[in-house]
Parts: C-alpha cells; structure tokens; sequence
C-alpha cells in the first residue's frame, strides 16, 4: 500500500488525500476508478507553488499527469480541466487552446467549453483585464453521467405560459428551472471571500459542486490531481461521494485537511450554490 494511501486511510474513510506528487499518488490507483476528475493545474506563470519553464516542456509535462488521468476515468467519467491563460512579455496563451490536441489524442469527447465569468482580478493596463477562464468537460465515451436536474438554475419567467397551440395555457418552462449553460458566474475567492485560505487560487467551492452534482453520484469517487486547498475533495464530502486528491504542497495539505475536519463538525462555511452575484447597481447590491 502506497503512503498515499496509508495516510488517507488513517484518517478518514472518504477523504484520501496527501502531500504528494501527482503522478506518485496516481500511478498506485487501479485503473477506472474514477467517476469524475475535476482540477486546475498550475498555467506556469512563476506561482510560488510551481517552476516556471518553457511552454512546450509545460504541455510534455501536462500530458503525463493527462494521461494517467485517462487511465483512471471509468467508462462513464468526465473529466474537467480548468485553466486560464499562460502569460509571457504581455502576450497570451490560452491554455485550453494549447492543451486540447492533448485531450484529443486520448480520443476524449469534449462535451463544453465551459466559461467561468468573474469580476474581480488584476487591472491590466496594456490589454483588457482578463475576466473569464474556462473548464474542457471532457468524457472517455458517448455512454456518460449526466444529471441536468440537480443543477437547475432559475428560471427568468417561471409563470411562462405556451399562449397558443396544443399546449397553451400549460407552463412552458421546466418548473425545476432551466439549464445552468456553459457560461457561469461564480465570485473567484479573493480575500472578502467566506472561502478563502492562505491559497492565491482557490476554486469557489460550488463551482465544483455543479460539476460533482452533474457528472457522478452518490458513492462515486471524485478526483483532484492539483488539488490544493481540497476545494474538490470538499465538494465531493459535500454529496456523499468520495474525495481524492493531492498536492505537493504541505501547507495546502494541512489546510484541506482542517476544511475537511471542519465540513464533518458542520462548521465549514462555502458560498451557498444559488446565491446571486453581487450587483452594485441594486438596492442592497442586489440581494439582501
Ligand atoms: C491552481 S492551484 C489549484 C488550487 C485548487 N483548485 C484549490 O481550490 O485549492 C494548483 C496546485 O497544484 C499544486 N501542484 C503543482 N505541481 C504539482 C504536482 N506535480 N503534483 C501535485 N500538485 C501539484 C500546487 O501546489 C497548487 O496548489
């Protein structure tokens, strides 16, 4: 048994994660294992948790942890890859952009381009301040996990009535809600954030819940190979699937551990799923 797996175990049955590389932690795990892999790997900007090096040697690098994630995805799996830009000089590299002949020659199918809008980020002067990044969702085959219901946002006219035809008078909307589509706005965690840790990038919790809900069940395992801060792995504890995930970084590590320890005491505080956004042209910016 890996010490991975050893240390996971001691102390929590669902949560198996551990300060480790990522291919050392993944090269242990039976094959298919894995309903769901949701990450966010380094964009090699020089962050304190990663080396900077040249773009090509970034994708080569990339492509081993790519495809031992492949290796894991069970048939009916996803795979979710959230990335931003790679900068050099002022000029940009979009990461999806450079990485997707990698997930194309595992033959994966991209199912969306997810756009994650935020508003707050460095102020650029030379450009447009970037305000999105985006998720790859990719699945092994054409037979997936999809559940669309339990992602359901709002409608804009719940009471819409069909007004003429067969259907009229009947409710032309699903009254569950409507199909979230591929462009969501989640606040980032920047420091007034409930979420927020000593990590300078953390996903907000319930933009993963979307992706855990949507793409796996309940008893399936959910998998984080740039972990973190445990911010998947808590989104996975969250609706009873089980979480693995590591990060070369102790002090990350540590940190994912007590947001664990604090989710079981009911006492982690995460951003509810269907809270609306700030909106400073509102009274009460929008909500109250
Ligand atoms: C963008 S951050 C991910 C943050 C995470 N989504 C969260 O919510 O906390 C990328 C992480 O990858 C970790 N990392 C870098 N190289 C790694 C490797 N070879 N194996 C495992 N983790 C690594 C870094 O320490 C960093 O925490």
């Amino acid at each position: 048994m890996s010490q991975a797996t050893l240390f996971a175990l001691q102390t929590d049955c669902r949560a198996h994660i551990a300060c480790q590389d990522n291919l050392a932690f993944m090269r242990p795990l039976k094959s298919g294992v894995m309903q769901l892999i949701v990450t966010s790997p380094p964009y090699n900007i020089g962050k304190a948790y990663e080396r900077r090096r040249l773009l090509q040697q970034y994708v080569e690098q990339q492509a081993q942890v790519i495809s031992e994630c492949v290796r894991l995805l069970s048939c009916r799996g996803s795979l979710c890859w959230q990335v931003g830009n790679h900068v050099e000089n002022g000029e940009i590299s979009p990461l999806d952009m450079v990485l997707y002949p990698v997930f194309q020659e595992h033959g994966l199918h991209l199912r969306n381009r997810i756009v994650w809008h935020f508003e707050h980020g460095l102020h650029c002067s030379n450009r447009l301040s970037g305000r999105y990044e985006t998720i790859l969702w990719f699945t092994k085959t054409d037979d997936y996990v999809f559940h669309l219901d339990p992602i359901r946002v709002p409608s804009k006219y719940p009471g819409k009535k069909y007004f003429k035809g067969p259907k009229a008078g009947q409710l032309s909307g699903n009254p569950l809600g409507k199909n979230p589509g591929d462009v969501w706005i989640f606040p980032n965690v920047k420091n007034n954030h409930v979420e927020k840790t000593a990590h300078p990038c953390q996903f907000p919790v319930e933009l993963v819940e979307r992706l855990v809900l949507a793409l796996s069940e309940p008893g399936d395992c959910v998998f984080d190979p740039y972990m973190g801060v445990g911010t998947s792995v808590v989104a996975a504890l969250k609706h009873d699937r089980i979480g693995y995930g590591c990060d070369i970084m102790k002090e990350y590590v540590d940190i994912a551990w007590d947001r664990i320890g604090m989710l079981r005491a009911g006492m982690l505080r995460t951003r509810p799923m269907h809270k609306p956004v700030h909106d400073p042209s509102l009274p009460y910016g929008g909500h109250r």
